[in-house]
């Protein structure tokens, strides 16, 4: 990553993992492992149940809370689901939106995504927008025209002040929980693409300070390789934030 522009963003994705006695008993115990860490930033995103105890046991440390998605009206009848507003009031700093789970279990669309991304900055909440391509779409070799197609649509409507608060996660659907990263060069040249797409939409400062992660089987043994590649700024790790080893991820460069 290019150190000189942004500050790397190490974030966790719990998924429906953890109750909320389970998110203070890992908190505490990732706690003294992060406590020293300045060069990157750290988020934990957790279960809308977890939010509330997991705010609390992070107090006083570095890593920040997050959720793992949203709804895009700010209230009203729909049932089950959890608005901008409800998630800050909570001290919810970052929001995913679109992941590939939610996309492919829940119908989101890129359309979707756009709403909840502008409703998310409206609100104070930085979005970390998924994007990624299916097996049969790498195997086709149309990754690059999926994965414009989702930045495009999604962030149509960000204002040029805005872009820089969101952060991409680029997630190649066929590593995800696979055990199969993709390797640090196939991530780089779409990290690279994302990028580029971005300053076609505003401009090249604006693009070199949006932050883009990669996500998919990132563990500690693989963190250095994909993160030492100028267009990764991060990563959005799924199962290995389930563990205190989360902190080897985040200290990888000690
Ligand atoms: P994984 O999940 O690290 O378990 O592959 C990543 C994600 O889904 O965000």
């Amino acid at each position: 990553m290019n150190r000189r522009y942004r500050k790397t963003i190490i974030a966790g994705n719990w998924k429906m993992n953890k109750t909320p006695a389970e998110a203070k008993a890992l908190i505490e115990e990732m706690k003294p492992l992060l406590s020293k860490t300045k060069w990157c930033e750290m988020v934990l995103c957790v279960p809308f149940t977890d939010i509330q105890a997991a705010v609390k046991a992070a107090k006083g440390s570095k890593i920040a809370i997050g959720a793992e998605n949203m709804h895009f009206e700010k209230s009203g009848a729909f049932t089950g689901e959890i608005s901008a507003d409800m998630l800050k009031e909570l001290g919810v700093k970052y929001v995913i939106i679109g992941h590939s789970e939610r996309r492919q279990y829940f119908n989101e669309t890129d359309e979707a995504c756009g709403k909840k991304v502008q409703v998310a900055l409206e609100n104070g909440l930085r979005p970390i927008l998924c994007v990624g391509e299916s097996l049969t779409e790498r195997e086709q070799d149309v990754t690059m025209e999926v994965i414009r197609k989702q930045i495009k649509i999604a962030l149509q409507n960000v204002a040029v002040e805005d872009i820089k608060k969101v952060v991409i996660a680029y997630e190649p659907i066929w590593a995800i929980g696979t055990g199969k990263t993709a390797t640090a060069d196939q991530a780089q040249e779409v990290c690279a693409m994302i990028r580029h797409t971005i300053a076609e939409m505003y401009d090249e400062a604006t693009a070199e300070a949006v932050r883009i992660q990669y996500g998919g089987s990132m563990n500690a043994g693989n963190a250095a390789e994909l993160l030492s590649k100028p267009d990764i700024d991060g990563g959005l790790i799924g199962g290995a934030a389930l563990k205190p080893d989360f902190g080897k991820i985040v200290n990888y460069n000690k």
